[in-house]
C-alpha cells in the first residue's frame, strides 16, 4: 500500500522503490501488485489527481525494474465515484476492493445509493420490551446519564407514548440506526434502547426493525450479543 494523502497506512511514495527492491530481491515473496487507500482516515477523496499518482508510480516502479504490476487496487468504495464518472481516465487502476457499497449500496463520501444497488440489504429487529405512556419530562434534580450528559428536547411537555426495545450500547452504535416512520430515538443505554412513538402503539414483545448503517453495522456483526439471520431473497 502507499500512502497518497489519506494518512492511515502505506509506504510514503518516495520510499516506494526501496520497498519494491527489498520484495523482490526476498525470495519468500511475491510482488502481486500496488495499492493506496483513501477516504478511511480523514475523508480524502479518491480522484483525477491521487489516482494519476498511483498509475505513476505503478510505470515508474516497471520501467527500474523492468517488471509488470498485475494488480493495481485504487482503493474502496469511495472510488465509485471516480471509478463511475464518464470519461474518466483510469490509468492503470485495475481493482477496488468494495465493502460497503456492495453491503450497503451507497458510496461513503457523499452517501448517495449506488445506481443498481440495494440500500436495504440489511436490517436491524429488535423486540419490544415495554410499551406505555409516560411523560415527557422527567422528575427530579438532575446530573450525569449513564453515558454522560442529559439530553433535552424541544417539545417536551405533554405525554408521550414510549417504547424500550432489547437492543443498546453493548450491540451496536446506536447513533448509526434509522427508526422506522413515526418513531423517534429518545436515546439509548448498555441494552435499553428508548423511543418515542407518534403512530403506532407496538405491544410489548413487537418486534421493530432499523435501517443500519456502516458503523452500526460493523458492531452489529460482531457483537456476540447479536443473532444474525441470512435470508436468500
Ligand atoms: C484497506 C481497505 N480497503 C478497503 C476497505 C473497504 O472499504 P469500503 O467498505 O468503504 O468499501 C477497507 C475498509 O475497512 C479497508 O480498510
Amino acid at each position: 500500500m502507499v500512502e497518497l494523502g489519506d494518512l492511515r497506512e502505506g509506504i510514503m511514495p518516495a520510499d516506494l522503490h526501496d520497498a519494491v527492491r527489498t520484495v523482490l530481491g526476498l525470495p519468500g515473496l511475491v510482488l502481486a501488485g500496488i495499492g493506496t487507500n483513501l477516504a478511511c482516515q480523514n475523508g480524502i477523496i479518491p480522484d483525477e489527481a491521487n489516482m494519476a499518482e498511483l498509475t505513476a508510480l505503478t510505470t515508474s516502479v516497471e520501467a527500474e525494474f523492468g517488471i509488470t504490476v498485475a494488480v493495481v487496487s485504487g482503493g474502496n468504495s469511495a472510488n465509485l465515484p471516480w471509478a463511475l464518472a464518464p470519461g474518466v481516465a483510469i490509468g492503470r487502476v485495475n481493482h477496488l476492493r468494495l465493502g460497503e457499497s456492495l453491503l450497503l449500496g451507497r458510496e461513503p463520501v457523499g452517501r448517495s445509493v449506488v445506481e443498481g444497488l440495494d440500500a436495504h440489504a440489511f436490517s436491524l429487529v429488535g423486540e419490544v420490551i415495554e410499551s406505555q405512556w409516560k411523560p415527557s419530562v422527567p422528575r427530579g434534580s438532575r446530573g450525569r446519564t449513564a453515558f454522560g450528559l442529559p439530553v433535552d428536547r424541544p417539545g417536551e411537555g405533554a405525554e408521550e407514548h414510549r417504547v424500550i426495545v432489547a437492543l443498546g450500547r453493548q450491540d451496536l452504535d446506536v447513533d448509526g440506526i434509522v427508526a422506522p416512520d413515526g418513531v423517534q430515538v429518545l436515546g439509548a443505554s448498555s441494552d435499553h434502547l428508548v423511543l418515542r412513538t407518534a403512530g403506532a402503539r407496538p405491544a410489548v414483545g413487537a418486534e421493530l426493525r432499523f435501517g443500519i448503517d456502516y458503523g452500526a453495522l460493523l458492531q452489529a456483526m460482531t457483537s456476540p450479543s447479536v443473532g444474525r439471520r441470512y435470508i436468500r431473497p
